[in-house]
């Protein structure tokens, strides 16, 4: 086992985004790239993480440290290059790691699978070797000289002859160093060149002149794609979510319309779950074996238990755990509540900081009145009640096992268990008054306004 120091470089504007946020903070599945790209890394086996940052760039440092609590952050002070960006990292790369990979925190999709690879030619002996992929327009790229698997040079853009810029196969940015050669060859670079800036790329004819063999490894192109702009940032999100969807596929799950179901990078969802088109997916929900979630839902921090049906048109919010065979039916919301086994509230209804025993009926319309205007209160529900339709629950408050609340109440009292409760007006019924009305409406005795 080689020992890999990853450095993400992150330190670049993001001009192009249009954005008062730094680029690698904006999300592909909920997740920011940085994270996405820091996940990787620690999936390949990373034994440690570096990331160069632009100065101020304290938020970028923050969400770094959030995903990798162990990664060292460093400032690039001036926007040099790519090898001087890397540089910034030097004190990461002279604790001495046999492979040093460099990784762009804007190119979120790359797999730890492909930096694998990247890494196998230097197990070989090479000393550096950089991940070549083949765009449909390979302008703007470094192109990849080669011969056989061998790698003479990478040629930027502007530095390239017409000949050269004829080559398909471009360096996607991500390199790996031969950790004992990196520091040796990162100085080495200069900044003649059209843009006068130190390029990392360089490092592959140098480490040549010192004897040692540059390889490469071919990615797929929808793995490198970067995003520099909102454009591109859809375009990687649609990536993303294909890549989900066929997870969700693979393990199990039936997508009616995969196309239309939009997850989280941290959904997990079961088998023999089926999600009909149109639903969304926010972050920490679980789907478990069995259940169904019906068109136009919405989840994010809940928990759908095995055979529970969930939807059309439900909202789960953060804490609504649903047990087994639960279901929640159209325009009801849920949040920071548990659903035990069998109970339906089916139409209508708001629950929430609630706990509801098994199989309890909770009928259309009904509220929990849980918050005073100044604080949230909890609602005890216990198993085999009934809330009748259009019941206010006003919290703090509980309903006993086996009790029955009669429609359209209001519940300010506790109701013990086995009680049946009905607390609203009473119904007064006067006979005649009705046509009586009308009938002095017509003779002009009442004003019509
Ligand atoms: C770079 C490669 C090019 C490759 C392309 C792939 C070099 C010299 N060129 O070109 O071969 O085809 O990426 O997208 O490496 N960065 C810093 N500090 C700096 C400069 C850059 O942190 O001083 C970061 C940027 O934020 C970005 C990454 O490094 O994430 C690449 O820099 P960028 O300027 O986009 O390089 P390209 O010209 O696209
Ligand atoms: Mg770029």
């Amino acid at each position: 086992m080689r020992s890999l120091l990853v450095i993400v470089l992150a330190a670049g504007e993001g001009t192009r985004m249009r954005s008062d946020r730094p680029k690698v903070l904006h999300a592909l599945a909920g997740r920011t790239m940085l994270s996405h790209v820091l996940d990787t890394a620690m999936q390949a086996g990373a034994a440690h993480l570096a990331v160069v940052v632009g100065p101020g760039h304290d938020a970028v440092a923050a969400e770094a440290r959030r995903t990798a609590p162990e990664a060292e952050v460093f400032v690039q002070a001036e926007r040099r290059g790519t090898a001087d960006a890397v540089l910034a990292a030097r004190a990461a790369i002279e604790r001495g790691f046999d492979d040093v990979v460099v990784m762009y925190g804007d190119t979120p999709l790359v797999r730890p699978a492909t930096l694998t690879g990247l890494r196998t030619p230097l197990a070989d002996g090479a000393g550096v070797a950089v991940l070549g992929f083949r765009p449909a327009d390979p302008t703007g790229y470094g192109r990849l000289l080669t011969s056989g698997g061998e790698l003479f040079a990478i040629r930027e853009e502007e530095d390239a002859t017409a000949e050269e810029k004829a080559i398909g196969l471009c360096n996607a940015g991500l390199m790996a160093f031969d950790g004992r050669l990196a520091l040796d060859l990162f100085g080495r670079i200069g900044n003649a060149n059209a843009k006068g800036e130190f390029y990392l790329t360089d490092a592959v004819e140098i480490a040549r002149t010192l004897g040692r063999r540059a390889g490469f490894h071919e990615a797929a192109v929808a793995e490198v794609a970067g995003v520099n702009s909102r454009l591109q940032l859809a375009a990687a999100e649609a990536l993303m979510q294909t890549r989900l969807r066929r997870a969700a596929l693979g393990g199990g799950a039936t997508l009616v319309a995969p196309e239309t179901v939009f997850f989280s990078y941290d959904t997990k969802v079961g088998r023999d779950v089926v999600i009909e088109p149109h639903v969304v997916f926010g972050l920490n929900v679980r789907v478990e074996d069995g259940a169904t979630v019906r068109s136009f839902t919405h989840m994010e921090g809940a928990r759908i238990g095995p055979g529970a049906i969930v939807g059309p048109f439900a909202r789960l919010r953060p804490g609504a755990d649903l047990g087994k065979d639960v279901h929640v039916g159209n325009f009801v919301e849920i949040k920071a509540s548990e659903l035990s086994a069998g109970v339906k509230v089916n139409h209508l209804s708001y629950v929430g900081d609630t706990s509801v025993g098994e199989r309890t009926n909770v009928g259309a319309g009904t509220i929990t009145c849980n918050y005073d205007g100044f604080r949230k209160h909890r609602t005890v529900i216990g198993a085999d009640s009934f809330i009748g339709t259009n019941t206010l629950l006003v919290a703090p408050v509980s309903v006993g096992e086996r009790a029955y609340i009669g429609t359209g109440s209001v519940i300010t009292d506790d109701v013990p268990p086995d009680a049946l409760a009905i607390a609203r007006a009473r119904q007064v019924n006067k006979p005649g008054l009705a046509a009586r009305l009308r009938e002095r409406l017509s003779a002009g005795l009442l004003p019509k306004k």
